[in-house]
């Protein structure tokens, strides 16, 4: 093996593996499906007969201490590790729910002088390969020297956990080769049947196929088989006139066949259409044939199909070659031991690329390609955030919301379906392993066991509470390179315009002048000593607009009133609560109709405000809004949520509005920049109705619509990017966190 990942496997035989990822196939709809064969046919077509290719799909245990390491939380010594502790063991019982992992490569294989020569070769079929991929929306990537030696390891290794342990300096001088970094401790295959490795036991098999006609599921069905195998699939191409030839050669030893049945018929007396059956099939096979391979673009290959399997005993190789079996019978196939061949058989399987097995048969392109490999996506970014299992696979989901173009998040489901409980999880997820700060905007009155339990800061704001939050704070302590009171001035103005248009219908030039003219007036003070107790409330701005000579600033003034000693005056005061507390709660559900959209407005440019400092202070902002449709419903409050959707991404904001309502949301002239500007969307359970707007909206399959319909909470599909994952979460209940996020009566009960 060299470096680059070009191995040598007889002295002019080279070869070469992409590593590629898994796509939705087993649930997309029939139009995708004929899309993707077809995109693969074109793939499988551009091996000719001078490239053999192999590709192996290797499922092995999963490496439990890997993944123990990877989830592990680090303790910090402060009042949360206990609950980090329960995290992080919560996350590896779910990732051991799935036992096996996939990997899927294809290796291909050329002959050449030298390896100089065999580089050049492999190093351009790589970048066709890969592009060829890359048009099934595949993302594969050639393997390097060290990622092939580890692939190989594991394969020698599937059921006996030993890590690969090897640099290319350890063979310098040594006498040593890479070959013995990767074998097991030994191999025994004297027994005709089976083989063994180290302490395990193996059996190599290859796919008969008795069917003339071959289905798409063959692959995966073998492949749903919980155990550890590799299936590998030898192609190579025939020349194409010597296909032909062969086909016209078998057509007329048919034709023969049949003329001598015909005279054997006019001898003993009898009909001469009457034939044998098969004849009369394999003919019109034969001639079918001929036309794919002369009007269709197909090529001959001569395709071997090998599965190994591996097991700790004797008796559980046998079982599991025998559930194999049973599986393949339904597809008309056979799974029929190596006899004898053991050896050589799993020498072949390994995605080295040299096939040692004789046994062949010829398939045409779409034939060979019926064996594609895909069948569901996987998200699974190390260091992002977990969000239940794979429904399909069985894997666990994290991902990471900061590595999409736009993190911007939408949840969707029907109530009860376990929307803000997802957002919930999110957010302790997030607290627990990186430093974001976590804003929800809380209507119903339900994130505050959670903000407690994180030691969060919680703002009721009801025209009783005692909590405040003042509109004209400004925060100094950051440079944003902007002039802070110009900011406020934006705001201040909105601010009027919200409490006053009401009765007078916005505000006019000169009342924009009058108070653009009492902003400094009122912030002077402040700034001249900017300390906490100095920063004005909106009584100064009152004082300082009735002091003006202009009529107009009378009328703001009385207008403000209501809001400075009048009824409404919850907003006159200075903030006595944490705001840059890392979790704050904005408490809403008691704000009162007159307040509301002050109130609101209010909350929307304090996480603003926070979001531009966290972004030069290079942190990122999480921002939940709960009830969303509430949001939407005032022109106002909508026009500013739009507006984050838009600009947050470029500010470090990660905003997630969560709803029941898609109608609504689909409606409301804003939701265009909302939908389209988020990345990651969380489909929970939909009303039927809903579920077929969105699944024309987004294009979802049938198949995927069965995960949203009449699902339980806390299961649905995930729209990471461009991939659509079906997932579950069932978290369990038993945990310290589960108690601080459910809003169940009979959970609050106990
Ligand atoms: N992933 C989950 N695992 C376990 N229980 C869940 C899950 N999602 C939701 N639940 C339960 O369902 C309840 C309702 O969920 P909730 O998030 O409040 O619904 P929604 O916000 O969609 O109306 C939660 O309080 C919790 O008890
Ligand atoms: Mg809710």
């Amino acid at each position: 093996m060299y470096q680059d990942g070009v191995c040598r496997i007889t002295s002019r035989l080279f070869s070469k593996s992409v590593m590629c990822e898994d796509i939705n196939y087993a649930e997309a709809s029939d139009d995708e499906k004929a899309v993707l064969f077809e995109l693969y046919c074109k793939l499988v077509n551009y091996f000719g007969p001078s490239v053999g290719f192999e590709l192996s799909v290797v499922c092995c245990p999963a490496d439990m201490a890997e993944y123990r390491q990877m989830l592990a939380i680090a303790p910090q010594g402060d009042a949360f590790d206990e609950i980090r502790k329960e995290y992080s063991d919560m996350l590896v019982g779910q990732v051991a729910k799935s036992r096996y992992e996939r990997r899927i490569c294809l290796t291909y294989t050329i002959e050449a002088d030298n390896v100089k020569q065999a580089r050049s070769r492999l190093g351009q079929i790589d970048s066709d390969v890969v592009g060829h991929f890359r048009a099934l929306m595949v993302t594969a990537r050639p393997m390097d020297g060290y990622e092939r030696l580890a692939l190989l390891h594991k394969c020698l290794h599937l059921e006996e956990r030993r890590k690969f342990r090897f640099n290319w300096d350890s063979l310098n001088g040594t006498g040593l080769s890479s070959k013995d970094y990767i074998a097991p401790s030994s191999f025994f295959f004297k027994d005709g049947r089976y083989f063994r490795t180290g302490a395990s036991f193996g059996a190599v098999s290859f796919l008969q196929i008795r069917a003339t006609k071959l289905y798409d599921t063959l692959l995966n069905s073998v492949l749903e088989l919980e155990g550890s195998q590799i299936v590998s699939i030898h192609a190579k191409a025939l020349d194409q006139n010597a296909a032909l030839k062969a086909v016209k050669r078998k057509l007329s030893d048919l034709d023969k066949a049949k003329i001598d049945e015909q005279k054997r018929a006019v001898r003993s007396g009898f009909d001469m259409d009457i034939l044998p059956p098969d004849l009369v099939t394999f003919g019109r096979e034969a001639q079918k044939l001929l036309e794919d391979l002369q009007n269709h673009d197909e090529k001959m290959f001569m395709v071997t199909i090998l599965i190994v399997h591996m097991a700790s005993s004797r008796q559980k190789l046998e079982n599991l070659v025998y559930s194999a079996d049973g599986i393949t019978n339904t597809q008309n196939c056979d799974l029929i031991r190596l006899d004898y061949q053991q050896e050589q058989g799993f020498l072949s399987a390994l995605p080295i690329g040299i096939n040692q097995v004789e046994i062949q048969r010829g398939l045409t392109t779409s034939g060979t390609a019926i064996f594609l490999p895909f069948r569901a996506c996987e998200v699974f970014q190390k260091g992002g955030v977990y969000y239940g299992l794979n429904a399909t696979t069985g894997r666990m989901i994290l991902a990471d919301r900061k590595k999409l173009k736009c993190p911007n998040g939408v949840v969707l489901g029907t109530p009860g379906s376990g929307k803000s409980f997802s957002c919930k999880r999110e957010a302790a997820d997030v607290y627990l392993h990186t430093d974001d700060d976590l804003l929800f905007l809380d209507p119903e009155h339900e994130y505050l066991s959670l903000c407690r339990q994180l030691s969060g800061q919680i703002i009721r704001l009801a025209p009783d509470s005692g909590d405040y939050i003042n509109p004209l704070d400004v925060d100094l302590t950051v440079d944003t390179g902007e002039n802070p009171l110009l900011m406020k001035a934006d705001f201040i103005m909105s601010f009027c315009e919200l409490i006053l248009s009401a009765s007078q219908g916005g505000l006019k030039p000169i009342e924009k002048s009058v108070i653009d003219r009492c902003i400094p007036k009122v912030y002077r003070e402040y700034l001249k000593k900017p300390r906490p107790e100095r920063m004005p409330v909106l009584g100064d701005l009152y004082q300082c607009l009735r002091s003006q000579e202009e009529g107009q600033a009378q009328e703001l003034a009385t207008a403000l009133e209501l809001y400075v000693s009048g009824s409404l005056s919850y907003l006159n005061h200075q903030t006595n609560v944490n705001i840059n507390n890392r979790v704050v709660c904005y408490d809403i559900s008691a704000l009162g109709q007159n307040l509301k959209k002050p109130g609101m407005l209010t909350v929307q440019n304090n996480i603003w405000q926070r979001t531009t400092v966290n972004r030069y202070a290079g942190k990122t902002t999480r921002i939940y809004l709960d009830e969303f449709h509430l949001l939407l419903k005032e022109p106002q409050t909508a026009a500013y949520t739009a507006e984050i959707y838009k600009r947050f991404r470029k500010w470090n904001g990660i905003p997630t509005a969560l709803t029941q309502n898609v109608k609504d949301l689909l409606d409301s002239p804003e939701i265009e920049n909302i939908l389209e500007n988020s990345d990651f969307i969380l489909m929970l359970n939909q009303a039927a109705s809903d579920r077929n707007i969105l699944a024309q909206r987004l294009g979802i399959s049938p198949q995927e619509l069965t995960h949203i319909t009449n699902s339980g909470a806390g299961e649905g599909l995930l729209f990471f990017g461009d991939k659509i994952i079906p997932f579950i979460d069932k978290f369990p209940t038993d945990t310290k966190l589960y108690q601080v996020m459910t809003t169940k009566p009979a959970d609050l009960a106990e």
